[in-house]
């Protein structure tokens, strides 16, 4: 270490120590705002940026929009001084840390947008200043941090590994999963420089349980893809073998779960409507798209990636079938949707695939409502609905309902004992035998 990393290394150190170190998270959605709070509570001056002024009021109000940051700890935080939220970027000039929290979305099918992260990114270049640590936590191809962020960061005059740090560090976190809270999954942090690894591990150290150092920027974006190329080819894997068990007049569900009693070599997954949510479907196209440029053809994640969209077009046909073999045809139906977030009580309806069911049958000329306690209403490109009401009369009014999701709060026995068919995709009436459920 050259006598002025050093610097910057002990003075790091002895403001993590001392909880001095200031920080900024840049992005406030889903993995920005519980990270910023989660920095907050033990202590450090956190202030959120974000270019979205519905969030910003929402924390001025002292109101949270995220479902795994309850309300009375963000007000909390904020009535303790620890975190205050921005439109602005200028907390980045006083800011030790600055980390990235953007949105990674897809331009097109197989095609990146780092446009968000690349825009944080010229922001915090105005504000770069000798010893910052720059951390990008969205989800990205492996090679960004290095091929596409530091030479922006190195256009402000400043040497990556001599002047500031940069780093890499995937978030992990599962929205809705009260097991599994920021504090208690560990970290994985690849730097440019060794130097930069290390003052990331400082920081993180403060609030996971553990940190794993890897040796570079580009391994550690590429543990993020592995993982979520892991759970789409599982996902895609158990939706094909849910369609060959149909077929066979197999309960899949059953199966499963006498599979998962093998205590080694098997993880359960289950299959469903589709799969939706900002990670998932678009992460592992990531991956696709650079090693594409390697001249590499990944054949795994373009069938995984296939078969969970062929999932909600899937599921329409099933209760098609289903109504015609009970003497009614789907172009005559009234079907209701319960369920469309892409995820179990998590408020999040981006790729739902209950959306795409919703468009499917609307293409089929279906008369088609939704329900979501979550979701008053809905607009799916020129569609506009509104949930409707759950009760007695409304689903007797129905021929189909599809449970798309298992929110907690929904009364599923209601649904049980008024509808005419049901085709559960979700299997919220596991262990119930009634002629009038459909299981996928
Ligand atoms: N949602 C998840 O479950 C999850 C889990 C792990 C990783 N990730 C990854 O984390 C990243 C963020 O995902 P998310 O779900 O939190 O997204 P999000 O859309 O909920 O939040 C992103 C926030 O960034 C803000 N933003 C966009 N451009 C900005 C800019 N230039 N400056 C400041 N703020 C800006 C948006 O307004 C938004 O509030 C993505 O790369 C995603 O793949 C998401």
């Amino acid at each position: 270490m050259s006598l002025r990393v050093t610097d910057y290394y002990s003075e790091f150190k002895k403001k993590v120590k001392a909880k001095e170190l200031k920080i900024a998270v840049v992005g406030l959605g889903y993995v920005g705002l519980p990270l910023a709070v989660e920095y907050a509570k033990k202590g450090f001056q956190v202030t959120g940026i974000d270019v979205d002024k519905d969030r910003i009021e929402n924390i001025g109000k002292k109101v949270s929009y995220i479902i795994d940051v309850p309300t009375s700890e963000l007000k909390a935080v904020i009535l303790k001084g620890k975190f205050k939220a921005d439109l602005g970027f200028e907390a980045l000039k006083k800011s030790d840390v600055a980390i990235i929290c953007v949105p990674t979305p897809l331009k097109r099918k197989y095609h990146p947008n780092i446009s968000y992260i690349m825009s944080a990114v010229r922001q915090i270049k105005k504000y770069l200043h000798p010893g910052q640590l720059v951390v990008l936590e969205s989800t990205t191809y492996p090679g960004t941090t290095e091929e596409a962020i530091m030479p922006v960061l190195e256009s402000s005059g400043l040497k990556c590994g001599k002047d500031f740090f940069l780093a890499f560090s995937p978030e992990r976190i599962d929205p809705g999963n009260m097991a599994y809270p920021v504090h208690k999954i560990p970290k994985v942090i690849g730097g440019i420089t060794r130097e930069a690894t290390e003052l990331a591990v400082l920081l993180y150290e403060n609030i996971v349980s553990k940190a794993v150092p890897v040796s570079s920027a580009r391994v550690a974006e590429t543990v993020k893809l592995l993982e979520n190329t892991f759970r789409i080819v599982n996902i895609g894997l158990i939706d094909e073998i849910a369609m060959m068990c149909h077929k066979m007049n197999i309960d899949i569900w059953e199966v499963i779960d006498a599979a998962k009693t093998k205590p080694f070599g098997f993880m359960p997954f289950y299959p469903g409507p589709g799969v939706g949510g900002h990670c998932i479907p678009k992460d592992p196209l990531y991956l696709f798209w650079k090693a594409k440029k390697f001249g590499f053809h990944s054949r795994f994640i373009k069938l995984a990636s296939d078969m969970i969209n062929h999932m909600p077009g899937y599921v329409v046909d099933r209760v098609s079938a289903l109504l015609k073999d009970n003497g009614l045809d789907l172009s005559r139906a009234r079907v209701l949707v319960a369920g469309v977030t892409y995820k179990k009580d998590v408020k999040d309806l981006r790729k739902s695939p209950s959306l795409d069911i919703i468009e499917i049958l609307k293409a089929r000329q279906v008369a088609v409502s939704y329900y979501d306690p979550l979701i008053p209403y809905l607009k799916i490109n020129h569609i506009n609905l509104e949930s409707v009401d759950l009760d007695k009369e409304s689903l007797k009014s129905f021929d189909c309902v599809i449970i798309a999701a298992d929110h907690t709060s929904v009364d599923y026995k209601l649904i049980l004992k008024n509808s005419r068919f049901i085709f559960d995709a979700r299997n919220v009436y596991k262990n119930i035998t009634d002629k009038k459920i459909y299981r996928l």
